[in-house]
C-alpha cells in the first residue's frame, strides 16, 4: 500500500497504521497481543470499526477507493495477528518442551533420605560398645523426682545443684524436675532389680538420655543435652575394673592408641570419685588447640558406687560394689569429629550434619 492510499484515511487511523508492524512485534504475550488485536479490530472502538464509520460519512466519489483500502487493512491486520499468535503459541510449546525434557543418561530423580542425627549415631555406637561387653541398656524418665534425682544419690538437701538456679523444676509440681543427669536411672535400676541380685549374679548397664540444666548456651554448654551413664554391680568390683573397662571403651571410641587416667574429683553417689581424661584423639598426647597444650581432655565422670546409694535401693553395701560412670555425648562428639563447639549439634545445618557423616 502505497503513503498515497493512506492520505484517503483519517489521520489518527493513518498514524495507527503506520504503527502497527512495531506495535505487533512488540508484542511478546498472548495477553499484549489480544489487546492489540482489540485495538485494531475489535468489533467496537477499534480501528477498524472507526474506519467504517469514516467510510459511511465520506463523499460518494471516495466510498469505492477507501472500501478497498479498508478491506485491504483490516485483512492485513488480521493476518498479522494470527501469524504473531501462531508464532507466539510456537514459541510456548518450544519452552513447554524444553522444561519437560527427560536426559535418558542423566540418574532418576532420587527421593531425599532421612538419616539419623550425628548425636543419636554417636550415642547408638557407644552403647554398641558397652553392649559388647554384656551391658543390658535401660531407660527413665526425662522428668524426675527429687527422690530419685538427688535423694537416692546421696546428694544431701543443701547440695548447690538442688536449687532452681541449676534445676529447672516444674512450677505445679515443685517435687518434680528435668532431671539434671541420667544416674536417676541408677536409683531406679537398682531398686527394681536389688530382689534379683543374686540369681543374676550382678547388674551392668548402660542408660543413655537427654538431660537437663540451668547452664547458659555456649561453645561447650548447653542447657540440654545428653549422657549415657554406665553401672555395674557385682561382688569385690574395685577401681581396677572400672579403669579397665573405660580404657576398653576409649580405645574402641578413639582408637587403640589412646591412653586414659583417672583424677581425683567429688560426686556424691561414688566414693572415691574421679574424672576420666582421655589422650587428646587430634595431637595424640604432644599438646594442641583441641588439649589447650596439655595433652589430655576431659570426658566423663566416674567412682566407685557409694555404700549410701546401694543402701537406698535395698543392697547391702558389705555384699556388694560396683562402679557408674556417666559421659557427655555432645563433649565426646566434639572430641571424635574435632569440633570446636557443640551448638552446631543443635543448629541442624545440613551442611554440618553431612560433615558429620564420619562420626560412625
Ligand atoms: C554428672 O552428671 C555425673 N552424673 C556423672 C557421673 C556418673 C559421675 C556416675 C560419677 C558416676 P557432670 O556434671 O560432670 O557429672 O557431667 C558429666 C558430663 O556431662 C561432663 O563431663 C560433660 O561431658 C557433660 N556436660 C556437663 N554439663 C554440660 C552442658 N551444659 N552441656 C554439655 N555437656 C555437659
Amino acid at each position: 500500500m502505497d503513503t498515497s492510499e493512506l492520505n484517503l484515511l483519517p489521520p489518527e487511523i493513518a498514524e495507527a497504521s503506520r504503527a502497527f508492524e512495531a506495535q505487533l512485534a512488540a508484542c511478546d504475550s498472548l495477553d499484549a497481543l489480544m489487546r492489540l488485536k482489540g485495538a485494531f479490530t475489535g468489533r467496537e472502538h477499534s480501528h477498524a470499526a472507526r474506519l467504517m464509520e469514516a467510510l459511511k460519512a465520506a463523499p460518494k466519489e471516495q466510498k469505492k477507493a477507501l472500501g478497498a483500502l479498508a478491506n485491504q487493512l483490516k485483512n492485513a491486520w488480521e493476518e498479522a495477528i494470527r501469524g504473531r499468535l501462531e508464532a507466539l503459541e510456537a514459541e510456548r510449546k518450544r519452552q513447554a518442551a524444553l522444561a519437560a525434557r527427560v536426559d535418558p543418561d542423566l540418574p532418576p530423580p532420587m527421593p531425599l533420605q532421612g538419616a539419623l542425627h550425628p548425636l543419636q549415631r554417636l550415642q547408638d555406637r557407644i552403647v554398641d560398645i558397652f553392649s559388647a561387653l554384656g551391658f543390658h541398656v535401660e531407660e527413665g524418665p526425662e522428668i524426675e523426682t527429687e527422690a530419685h534425682n538427688f535423694d537416692g544419690l546421696n546428694i544431701p538437701g543443701d547440695h548447690p545443684a538442688r536449687g532452681s538456679s541449676d534445676t529447672f523444676y516444674l512450677e505445679q509440681h515443685p517435687e518434680l524436675l528435668l532431671r539434671t543427669h541420667t544416674s536417676p536411672v541408677q536409683v531406679r535400676v537398682l531398686r527394681r532389680l536389688a530382689p534379683e541380685l543374686e540369681s543374676r549374679g550382678g547388674i551392668r548397664f548402660v542408660a543413655p538420655g537427654r538431660v537437663y540444666r540451668k547452664d547458659d548456651i555456649d561453645p561447650t554448654h548447653s542447657p540440654m543435652f545428653h549422657q549415657v551413664e554406665g553401672m555395674l554391680v557385682g561382688k569385690g568390683i574395685g577401681m581396677h575394673h572400672l579403669k579397665g573397662t573405660l580404657e576398653y571403651a576409649m580405645r574402641a571410641l578413639f582408637g587403640p592408641a589412646t591412653r586414659i587416667r583417672l583424677r581425683p574429683s567429688y560426686f556424691p553417689f561414688v566414693e572415691p570419685g574421679a574424672e576420666l581424661d582421655v589422650s587428646c584423639p587430634l595431637c595424640g598426647g604432644s599438646g594442641c588447640r583441641v588439649c589447650k597444650g596439655s595433652g589430655w581432655v576431659e570426658l566423663l565422670g566416674a567412682g566407685l558406687i557409694h555404700p549410701n546409694v546401694l543402701a537406698y535401693a535395698g543392697i547391702d553395701p558389705a555384699v556388694w560394689s560396683g562402679f557408674a560412670f556417666g559421659l557427655g555425648v555432645e563433649r565426646t562428639a566434639m572430641m571424635v569429629s574435632q569440633t570446636p563447639d557443640l551448638r552446631l549439634f543443635f543448629e541442624n545445618d545440613q551442611r554440618f550434619i553431612r560433615l558429620m557423616g564420619g562420626l560412625d
